[in-house]
């Protein structure tokens, strides 16, 4: 007692013979010195031997945001290797359970309703930029029904009446831009991409009237929508920033675009053999026999857009790079469509796609190495035992899935680091071992709208699995497809300094895409 009064009493005396920014600033480093102490000390002596171990971290709250937000998948290996497969981080001050692998994947996206939920999660985030009464505005019941009204709208038929209108919409794209003019030239091709998805979407999917608009107003409306999207708005949804204000305004002026348009084609009528999803769900009605309000739709068609764009021009624009650098390959795309539909290129249809096995390859491929999204998470809603652990991840704790860590493991994927399209062939020595198996009999579950596989055990789901599986799948396939194999058409890429090189990924955003300006060099065809 004697001594600590012997210390304090000069230390205070000190103290208050400071300045007031200086007792400010003594005062912080004191209170923050003794948060980092406590923290650690809490790490290193109060384990609870039945909860996954924490990922060590010096400061509370921030914990380990700063090295997962920087490259997760790199967070993920480091800490599998230190961890195991489950592991916990400070993620924004959540308590954040990582469950990798096969088992992990299984465990958190086919969990039960009861023990998982997705809508807790995301809706600050889609629920202004979608609207009210959808997706994740909505219980997860009417989701599912939302899904099979979209699903049920994607057919083969409509399939077969969006190829044609992608290549005419790629083509067109080609011969306007600017940055396209001339035998060859250098562009940051991301931005390229982005257009050409949004244009090939909203005119497949929702009519030319809607595509039509993107040339006008649409496209700066649907860029504010996008603001909303940012990491930064998990915790700053609601506060009125000068991007917040954007997006509501943007909301708003989208969905009326959207019911205008809803309402003259209603009064129009005779639109029996319409193909676009916006017709379809105007004809849709739910089981307790309500009809899909106006207002849900125009949500519904923002929701599906914008799902639809980033994934899909994000994978385009590697799949992109990726050819700039293996020219090869570019190459051998297009002998493939001479020798599969004939010298002088016919027109694409849904069919002869179907003949392009390595154009269907590279989607495949590009989509392990590129999964546009790297983490997908759930609020745990009862307490889950880890089978064949001691642990049970108590409903405090948020879990994170992230399937793209199996896309990328030796284990199943030899040299798992290299873009070999080819290994997608079952004699590659690179082929991967679920090829191997895929006469078994894969395990079907519907959860409201239609049999998805169940994906349990496949080291491969860039599409998800279990009852927030992608709907989009097919649509996606089909819109890449058409473009890949258009631009192979048209062009020649290669890295502007020639090399095998493909640059870094850019985490800030919530979903993997390349760092920018991603420049490649291209060169027209002499055919095209
Ligand atoms: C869900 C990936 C394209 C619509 C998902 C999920 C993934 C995914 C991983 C699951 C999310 C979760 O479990 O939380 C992709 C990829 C795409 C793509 C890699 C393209 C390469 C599309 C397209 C559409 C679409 C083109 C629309 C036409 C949806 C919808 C959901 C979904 C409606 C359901 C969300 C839920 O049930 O919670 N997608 N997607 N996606 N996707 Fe896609």
């Amino acid at each position: 007692m004697g001594i600590l009064q012997d210390v304090a009493g000069p230390l205070s005396q000190q103290f208050f013979q400071l300045g007031l920014g200086a007792q400010i600033g003594t005062a912080f480093a004191t209170v923050l010195f003794l948060a980092v102490f406590l923290n650690v000390l809490k790490q290193a002596l109060f384990r609870n031997p039945n909860e996954p171990p924490v990922v060590f971290h010096w400061f509370p709250l921030i914990g380990s945001t700063v090295t997962y937000g920087m490259d997760p998948p790199r967070f993920f290996e480091e800490n599998r290797k230190k961890y195991g497969d489950v592991f916990t981080f400070i993620l924004l001050g959540k308590k954040t359970t990582v469950y990798l692998g096969t088992q992990g994947n299984d465990f958190i996206l086919n969990g039960k309703i009861k023990d998982v939920n997705a809508e807790e999660i995301y809706t600050v985030l889609t629920t202004p930029v979608f609207g009210s009464d959808v997706v994740y505005d909505c219980p997860n019941a009417k989701l599912m029904e939302q899904k099979k009204f979209m699903k049920v709208a994607l057919t083969t038929e409509a399939f077969r009446s969006y190829v044609p209108i992608i290549s005419d919409e790629v083509s067109n794209y080609i011969k306007r831009t600017p940055d396209f003019k001339g035998k060859s030239g250098v562009v940051n091709i991301c931005p390229k991409m982005a257009q050409i998805t949004i244009f090939t979407a909203s005119h497949a999917l929702q009519g030319k009237e809607i595509r039509d608009k993107f040339d006008e107003t649409l496209a700066d409306l649907y860029h504010d929508l996008d603001m909303g999207f940012s990491p930064i708005n998990f915790s700053l949804h609601w506060a009125p920033l000068p991007w917040n204000n954007r997006r509501d305004h943007a909301q708003r002026t989208v969905a009326k675009i959207y019911m205008d348009t809803i309402q003259s084609r209603r009064a129009r009528g005779g639109e029996d053999n319409a193909q676009d999803m916006m017709h379809h769900l105007m004809n849709s009605t739910y089981k307790n026999g309500v009809k899909v309000p106006d207002h849900e739709i125009a949500h519904m068609m923002i929701a599906l857009l914008m799902a639809g764009q980033h994934s899909s021009s994000s994978t385009s624009s590697w799949i992109m790079l990726r050819l700039a650098s293996r020219p090869d390959i570019m190459e051998e795309l297009y002998q493939e469509q001479i020798q599969n539909l004939g010298a002088d290129l016919p027109p694409l249809t849904y069919e002869s796609l179907a003949k392009l096995p390595l154009n269907q390859a590279i989607i495949k491929e590009t989509l392990r190495l590129h999964a546009p999204i790297h983490s997908i998470m759930r609020a745990v809603k009862s307490p889950m035992p880890v089978p064949g652990t001691k642990y049970v991840i108590p409903t405090n704790h948020v879990l994170l899935a992230a399937p793209g860590v199996s896309g990328t493991d030796a284990q199943y994927f030899p040299n798992p680091a290299l873009w070999d399209p080819h290994r997608w062939e079952t004699d590659s020595p690179n082929a991967p071992s679920i090829l191997r198996n895929e006469e078994e009999e894969e395990e079907k579950i519907d959860y409201g709208y239609g049999l998805v596989s169940k994906g349990a055990g496949s080291p491969y789901l860039p599409f998800g699995a279990g009852r927030h599986r992608c709907i989009g799948e097919q649509f996606a396939n089909v819109q890449l497809q058409t473009i890949v194999a258009m631009i192979v058409r048209h062009f020649k890429f290669r890295n502007v300094d020639g090399s095998n090189n493909v640059i870094g990924t850019d985490y800030n955003s919530l979903f993997s895409r390349p760092l920018e300006p991603a420049n490649i060099h291209w060169e027209r065809r002499e055919t095209a």
